[in-house]
């Protein structure tokens, strides 16, 4: 199979997975769908809660210098006007006059012809402003017309004083959030990868203007680190040229990740300068400034932003982890434990047996009483079919440990737990799974 076929085959064999095994369905399915959405089914959710817990657990609860917050989607749309999305949030738009399917002119190349019926036939560039706008209360003018956020980021920057004043934090201070942000995205698709309503978890870090280029390092290293910490590897970075970055920019690395469809940004780290500050102070009239004790100046920092979707994460946490043996017939998902939707499944040997489900139902009501409430520690139950299929079926979902009750453990009190990655067996006393299971995720 040539490289192409076998990454689309990738790609397709994911998408597959997950809307059979409970982790993304098409959006509005029932309807025929709403192109460029997605809806996270019941693993799906478990699996991006993890990643969005643990990131939060590295970068804001785990610094001393990072505020988290979580603001409105909708904010005044004056912030839109000052933060300049109204004026340059815009992508190139081609429109194929022959098939009438519509193209980012920035993204296909023009002169080779339409990617779909193949004339060379297109209406010429137009900009396309990608932001969603709506209405604040029951009239539709003007005066009551905003929009949904197309970045977490201005809602950070718009309660900077608030946080300064509450917080009194001292330079170098980032605050932080996690996500909705809705773009009308000309041409979504590659499944998460480009939607029209996703997440992202963004970090605004203030610095002196001495220090920016000693930060951008730094929080370039740890976006590495944090990527390698869920286990997602073949990272590039990207120095963003000129022509190509955000209107706030000076300098603008993408974090680009192997996808199968193509080396693609999974995440960004920008300088985004005083830019956005500058503006709110002169656009509200606010004093947004920074008072510096030391020096007794004030003055409007500057920031650094370390940018991550959420969706783009998960795909790229998929596509790290999905691997296929025995010839096909075993699919894993090895995901690390702590991001894994489901930590252990318990399963009685037989289904048929009395004394081994109720023995089991023991352990499984004892694990998920001690663990699932403080850590997510998520236990499924399954006595389906024989052992090696429940196995395979956990393997699939990347579930890293499976716990069988047998007739030995009716005389003795221990069980098999079965490793995921391994998949070799250990006995283990059933008093001591929990700090079996507490050391593995650590
Ligand atoms: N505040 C800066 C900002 O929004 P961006 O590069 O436009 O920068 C940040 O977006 C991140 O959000 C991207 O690196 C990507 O992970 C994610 N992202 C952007 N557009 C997306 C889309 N249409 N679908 C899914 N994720 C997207």
């Amino acid at each position: 199979m040539n490289k192409e076929a076998g990454s689309k085959n990738l790609m397709d064999k994911i998408v597959s997975l997950a809307k059979r095994r409970g982790f993304i369905y098409p959006g509005s399915e029932i309807y025929g769908g709403l192109a460029g959405t997605w809806d996270y089914g019941p693993l799906g959710v478990e699996l991006k809660n993890n990643i969005k817990k643990e990131w939060w657990k590295r970068f804001v609860q785990g610094r001393d210098d990072v505020f988290g917050v979580d603001t409105a989607i909708l904010m005044n749309a004056k912030v839109w006007e000052a933060s300049g999305h109204l004026k340059n949030f815009v992508d190139p738009m081609v429109d194929c006059r022959k098939c009438k399917a519509r193209f980012r002119a920035d993204k296909i190349d023009v002169s080779k012809g339409c990617p779909e019926c193949g004339i060379k036939d297109f209406t010429p560039p137009r900009s396309f402003n990608m932001m969603f706008k709506t209405f604040v209360g029951p009239v539709e003018d003007t005066a009551s017309e905003t929009y949904l956020r197309p970045e977490t980021a201005q809602g950070m920057f718009i309660n900077f004083k608030n946080v300064i004043d509450s917080m009194h934090p001292k330079l170098p201070f980032g605050i932080a959030q996690i996500g909705k942000a809705f773009r009308n995205e000309i041409t979504p698709g590659n499944f998460i990868f480009r939607t029209r309503e996703f997440e992202q978890m963004e970090i605004e870090y203030f610095v002196k203007a001495s220090d920016w280029k000693k930060y951008f390092e730094e929080w370039l290293k740890e976006m590495h680190n944090w990527a390698e910490s869920i286990g997602i590897s073949k990272i590039y970075d990207r120095e963003v040229p000129d022509e190509e970055r955000a209107h706030y920019s000076e300098r603008t690395v993408d974090l680009d990740f192997d996808f199968p469809f193509g080396k693609e940004e999974l995440y960004g780290i920008a300088y985004r300068t005083d830019f956005d500050l500058k503006s709110h102070a002169e656009k509200s009239g606010v004093d947004i400034l920074y008072y510096d004790e030391e020096t007794k100046e004030r003055f409007i920092p500057r920031v650094i932003e370390p940018t991550f979707g959420v969706d783009r994460t998960f795909l790229a946490a998929l596509v790290n982890s999905y691997a296929e043996e025995d010839g096909g017939k075993r699919v894993v998902l090895k995901l690390p434990p702590k991001i894994s939707p489901i930590k252990a499944a318990v399963f009685p040997l037989l289904a048929n047996k009395e004394n081994l489900v109720t023995k089991a139902r023991r352990v499984y009501d004892s694990l998920k009483d001690s663990m699932v409430h403080d850590s997510g520690f998520i236990v499924a139950w399954d006595d389906r079919g024989n052992i090696g299929k429940r196995y395979y079926a956990q393997d699939e979902i990347g579930t890293p440990w499976c716990v069988t009750i047998d007739f030995q453990t009716l005389e003795d009190d221990t069980v098999t737990v079965r490793d995921r990655d391994t998949a070799k067996q250990e006995r283990i006393s059933v008093q001591e799974l929990i700090q079996y299971f507490s050391e593995r995720l650590k």
